[in-house]
């Protein structure tokens, strides 16, 4: 039986400038029918010229597909009423990274004052624009993100009107808040759904699995893969597909970020069949619940998968992706 799947959308992705935007930008742009698209450029995303021309050459990388790239600004403290009325139009949210944190987030933001923040953050909460926040602290690696759950927690208890998006989850301890909070949200990666810091490094070290946040415990996955497979309505599905040259991943010093993209819907359909899980569960979670939440309508794009073997490239143009090399059960036949 074939499966349809209607206007996916990818609510984090990373596509990058230059050539790799050239080599990647396509790969989403066919598959899917929109993307949130991640400003942690160099330098980054910072103001209404940069979102625009960001913008423009997405659209040149992508040629003929029918794709909306969404686009969000990089957060700034000090980000003026003003300013963000002048860009509403532009964006659909704005993404936090605290500084240091993980690949080009040296700008990010180095303290969670509430008075610090609540100029910035009620104009935004005003006009609603959506906080993506990559939530970790600088504490030890596995505790980094239930280590944060107070900040999102203090977040949401100020600003109850802002919709607070809490990016790429990896604990149990993230999963749980999201019921304690009208306004938390979260984006949930396809790798997370499938490995632990066990396929990471518990036998030879894989440089392609290494991302931030690392991938937890079983119990973690679990938490993940219950609120996913149920398409609980405050999850969605964002990659986090995070592309870096084969040399930059295999090398010491390995950049973080899994590359998924070009897999992603055919890997989810399995997972999804493999857990006995409705087809509607997996459009919920792969577009329905990201339009409610970000209000959005996206472009129209029917992906037909037939369950046929999809061998995975070992790389596409110098990037490795997740299950280089291995056969996938389905692949896709069809983009209307
Ligand atoms: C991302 C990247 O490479 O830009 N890396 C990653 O490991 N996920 C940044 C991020 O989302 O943390
Ligand atoms: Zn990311």
């Amino acid at each position: 039986m074939p499966t349809s799947l209607h206007s996916p959308l990818d609510m984090h992705l990373h596509l990058r400038d230059g050539d790799m935007l050239k080599r990647v930008a396509p790969l989403s742009a066919h598959s899917f029918s929109g993307a949130l698209i991640m400003p942690n450029l160099v330098p980054p995303i910072e103001t209404k010229e940069d979102v625009q021309n960001y913008k423009n050459q997405i659209l040149e990388a992508i040629g003929d597909e029918d794709f909306i790239p969404y686009m969000t600004l990089f957060f700034k403290p000090t980000y003026s009423r003003e300013f963000l009325e002048s860009v509403r139009d532009e964006i659909t949210a704005i993404k936090l990274y605290p500084a240091g944190i993980t690949t080009n987030s040296e700008g990010g933001l180095s303290g969670f004052d509430v008075e610090e923040l609540r100029t910035t953050l009620e104009a935004m909460s005003d006009l609603d624009i959506p906080l993506c926040i990559h939530g970790e602290t600088g504490g030890f690696v596995m505790d980094r993100e239930a280590e944060f759950v107070p900040i999102y927690e203090k977040l949401a208890t100020h600003f109850p009107r802002l919709k607070i998006i809490m990016e790429h989850i990896t604990t149990k301890e993230s999963v749980a808040a999201l019921d304690r909070f009208d306004n938390l949200y979260a984006t949930i990666t396809l790798h997370h759904l499938l490995i632990t810091l066990d396929d990471v490094a518990g036998g030879m070290l894989q440089p392609h699995l290494f991302c931030k946040p690392i991938a937890k415990r079983p119990e973690d996955r679990e938490a993940l893969l219950k609120v996913a497979l149920e398409a609980h309505p405050k999850v969605m599905f964002g990659s986090d597909s995070a592309p870096h040259p084969k040399e930059a991943k295999e090398c010491p010093g390995c950049a973080a970020g899994v590359f998924t993209a070009p897999i992603a819907l055919q890997t989810l359909t399995e997972l999804f069949e493999k857990n006995a899980t409705p087809l509607k569960n997996l459009q919920k979670f792969i577009s329905e619940n990201a339009q409610d939440i970000y209000r959005l309508k996206p472009l129209q794009k029917e992906v037909i998968l037939t369950k046929e073997p999809f061998v995975v490239p070992d790389n596409y143009e110098g990037v490795v992706p997740f299950s280089s090399g291995t056969a996938l059960a389905y692949n896709i036949h069809t983009i209307i």
